[in-house]
């Protein structure tokens, strides 16, 4: 059965890929997830505070000894708390890609335009084939309007896009007024890819301590349905490529993802879980399927259920809203 796609301008066997995340620590684990048969590889962030910090003593604006700022500053890892430095992130991308022939995708996460992005080159000259952007940015000033969010997003794009040659996806919040006009605006500007959706960490209260618990809680299935929603909505609307990202764990999740219109399928939670031959699990199920159901290719189920074809995903939507909330009865 034939799962090829072209994700980013990267021709791949298939569209399976481990997202951004710790998984590529470890080159075993890197080389374990090759074995498994994994498309790419999608290194976790390098972030901007990281990057400032090494480059000019200061964490997004805030000096790291003026008191004024002591308390935001207090907010931030010290550098020691991430697991690569800036200099070993670039030494890590070289090593994987002496270790293993699949592309290695770079992730920059950040929020301005400015000096720390000249690490975009420095990504590609270690040998990334692409690199994923996320502007990871919550949007809490009441003086910052959508429009200067927006522009905040596409200032970062549009510097990266000048710094380097290698393809350039957006891993996008699905928090925009309008995702669909953010997307193609985002195309307009020369993105090269949409990576649906970052999954934003949420803050819990411990009652007992008063305080505020963070924990990270890996994602289910149920994560999925907001991608597809807008992984369908866009399909056939923007020209560059879409990858899922957030609630893929079974091979009826990819299967999805990639019938609203994904050609890349990116996996953290369910790998994390249950480990690199995971992967397998995935594409077994996901060619069985296929077969079953009398398919020639992967690419031929592509979009089939996205709304490239309905005149108005807004009304259609819109439509099955009150029809559901119809069939609820006590
Ligand atoms: C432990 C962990 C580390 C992560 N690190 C990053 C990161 O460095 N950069 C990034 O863009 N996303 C990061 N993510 C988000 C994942 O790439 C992914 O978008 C998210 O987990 C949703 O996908 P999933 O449902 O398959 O887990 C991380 C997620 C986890 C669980």
């Amino acid at each position: 059965m034939d799962l090829s796609t072209t994700y980013l301008g990267l021709n791949l066997p298939h569209p399976i890929m481990p997202g951004a995340s710790p998984l590529v620590d470890n080159l075993d684990t890197v080389k374990r997830l090759e074995d498994a048969g994994v498309a790419a590889i999608t290194m976790h962030s390098l972030y901007e505070e990281q990057i400032t910090r090494e480059q000019h003593g200061m964490v997004y604006h805030m000096e790291l000894h003026d008191h004024g700022s002591a308390e935001a500053l207090s907010y931030f890892p010290s550098a020691g708390e991430y697991r690569l430095g800036p200099h070993q992130y670039l030494d890590q991308i070289h090593l994987i890609k002496q270790a293993v022939a699949i592309p290695v995708i770079g992730s920059l996460n950040g929020t301005t335009a400015e000096g720390w992005l000249d690490y975009a080159k420095l990504i590609q000259e270690a040998g990334a084939n692409a690199i994923e952007l996320n502007v990871y940015h919550v949007a809490a000033d009441p003086a910052e309007g959508g429009d200067a969010v927006e522009r905040r997003l596409f200032d970062v794009v549009k510097a990266v896009k000048s710094a380097v040659t290698i393809p350039v996806a957006v891993k996008l919040s699905p928090f925009y007024s309008s995702v669909a006009s953010v997307a193609s605006r985002l195309g307009d500007i020369g993105a090269d890819g949409l990576v649906l959706f970052n999954r934003f960490y949420q803050p819990d209260f411990n009652l007992e301590e008063l305080a505020v618990e963070s924990a990270l809680t890996l994602s289910t299935s149920a994560d999925l349905l907001l991608r597809l929603r807008w992984l369908a909505v866009l399909h056939g609307r923007v020209t560059f490529s879409l990858a899922v990202t957030g609630g893929v764990h079974t091979p009826a999740d990819a299967l999805k993802a990639v019938m609203a219109g994904a050609s890349g399928v990116q996996v953290v939670s369910a790998l994390l879980k249950q480990g690199p031959d995971h992967i397998r699990t995935l594409l077994d199920g996901i060619r069985a399927w296929l077969e079953q159901h009398e398919y020639e290719s992967l690419e031929q189920a592509r979009g089939s259920l996205s709304l490239e074809r309905s005149p108005n995903p807004a009304a259609f939507e819109r439509a099955q809203y009150p029809r559901l909330l119809q069939t609820f009865s006590m």
